[in-house]
């Protein structure tokens, strides 16, 4: 990088002043990073990105435009890979994304953008490519006790969670294996593309390129490996695409995060023994306590104790009718494997679910949020009264480690 350690210079390409002057306003509080703008197309471009000696560009293009993409091609072999670009485009077609994965850029975001996973983004690309060394993927895998109690919606606040987190890590790749009838990806409003029978019978032909061209991205950059679903076909998958699968997405991503089916198939055991924390998603019935209970003596004879099962109870009510089931209870069946309950709210998952969006979009504070952010990040639950952290804060930190 141009400037290691010290201020870190983004070179800003764009001929919107509104989203120039919304960026500005972005990063002119932080004193780690200096932003030029230069009001031009891309294609009029003559090696200003060059001569900027910057530590990563921001080309505002549209990536469905030829001569655009002809000169973000000029660009990046002039540049030989000094400085990262990260890419803002209108339009987000398979095509795009190829171009894009083959052009080698650092990441891209599609209009609109949210200044927040702009900056967030930007924080990534100054980091650098992969991971910082010698840190471990986390693996979170979440399986449910019974069908419909909320796995999907759980794993991926969970992964929303991490995503955004300050602490954990700076990329998330969500994996659906629930390739009969996975959710994650339309709850999310994507287009799910991982094509399973590409790979079927040569997992070897898996790699990162493959892979990227199989991710569904988030307008948050959130990634998501999720195969579109085939409602009529009973089919089973190889247990070695699975395992490629996922150590290829573990080696490029911080957290990865697991929607398991409720079947249990001859690859789940893998699964299970390369997870960091196992989480059973149960409710508050006496069947499904009773099934949850089984399932954490399954998880026990097949995976020893390698990987302690705990378990969340999803639509958790505090005061239930006389003959219903009590916290005492829950916690009586379950012992130390409970490790939180989440609020039933219909409304607030009814309607993220409906419009394709996170749960935080629609309330930051809805009490769902902050059940699964107890259990899944103690550590960053705000204490009332006590300032949240910022995102330049957040950003400082990140620097820092990279520098
Ligand atoms: N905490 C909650 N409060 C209220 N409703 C919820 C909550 N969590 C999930 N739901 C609702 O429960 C339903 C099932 O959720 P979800 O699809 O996440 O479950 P699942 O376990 O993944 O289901 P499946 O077995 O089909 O994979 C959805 O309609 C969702 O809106
Ligand atoms: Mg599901």
């Amino acid at each position: 990088m141009a400037n290691p350690g010290k201020t870190k210079r983004i070179v800003l390409i764009s001929t919107d002043k509104a989203f120039v002057q919304e960026t500005k306003a972005a990063f002119s509080s932080s004193d780690l990073i200096e932003l030029i703008t230069v009001d031009k197309n891309v294609v009029e471009l003559r090696g200003e990105i060059q001569e900027s000696n910057c530590d990563a560009a921001i080309i505002d293009m549209d990536a469905a435009k030829l001569e655009e993409i002809e000169a973000l091609q000029r660009i990046t072999r002039r540049l030989e890979g000094k400085a990262p670009i990260l890419v803002v485009t209108q339009e987000f077609n398979a095509a795009a994304v190829r171009i894009l994965v083959q052009l080698q850029v650092a990441d891209f975001l599609v209009r609109p953008v949210k200044t927040a996973d702009l900056v967030r983004s930007c924080i990534r690309v100054l980091q650098g490519p992969g991971r910082e060394e010698n840190s471990e993927s986390q693996i979170y895998t979440f399986m449910p006790a019974a069908g419909g109690v909320g796995t999907t919606t759980l794993t991926l606040q969970t992964a929303f969670q991490l995503h955004n987190s300050a602490t954990r890590g700076v990329s998330t790749c969500v994996v659906d294996l629930n390739f009969q009838q996975g959710a994650c990806a339309e709850y999310l409003d994507l287009e799910p593309r991982f094509d399973i029978t590409e790979i079927e019978n040569q997992p070897e032909r898996l790699d990162r390129q493959l892979l990227d061209v199989m991710l569904s991205k988030h307008s948050s950059g959130l990634c998501v490996l999720a195969a579109p679903t085939h409602p009529s076909e009973m089919r089973s998958f190889n247990a070695d695409v699975v395992v490629r699968m996922l150590d290829l997405v573990s080696a490029y991503f911080d957290n990865v995060v697991i929607d398991m089916p409720r079947t249990w198939f001859p690859w789940t055991e893998t699964v299970l023994l390369g997870s960091n924390k196992l989480y059973i998603v149960s409710e508050m019935t006496v069947p499904c306590l009773r099934h949850t209970q089984r399932l954490i003596q399954a998880v026990y004879e097949t995976v020893g104790k390698e990987v302690k099962p705990n378990v969340i109870v999803n639509r958790y009510e505090q005061k239930m009718f006389e003959s219903g089931i009590k916290q005492a209870d829950v916690q009586e069946i379950l012992g130390d494997h409970f490790v939180g309950g989440i609020s039933n709210n219909y409304r607030l998952v009814r309607e993220a679910v409906d419009r394709g969006v996170p749960l935080h979009e629609i309330d930051a504070n809805a009490n769902v949020v902050n059940d699964l952010k107890r259990i899944i990040l103690p550590e960053e639950v705000v204490v009332e009264g006590k300032k949240p952290t910022s995102l330049y804060a957040m950003g400082k930190r990140l620097l820092r480690k990279s520098a």
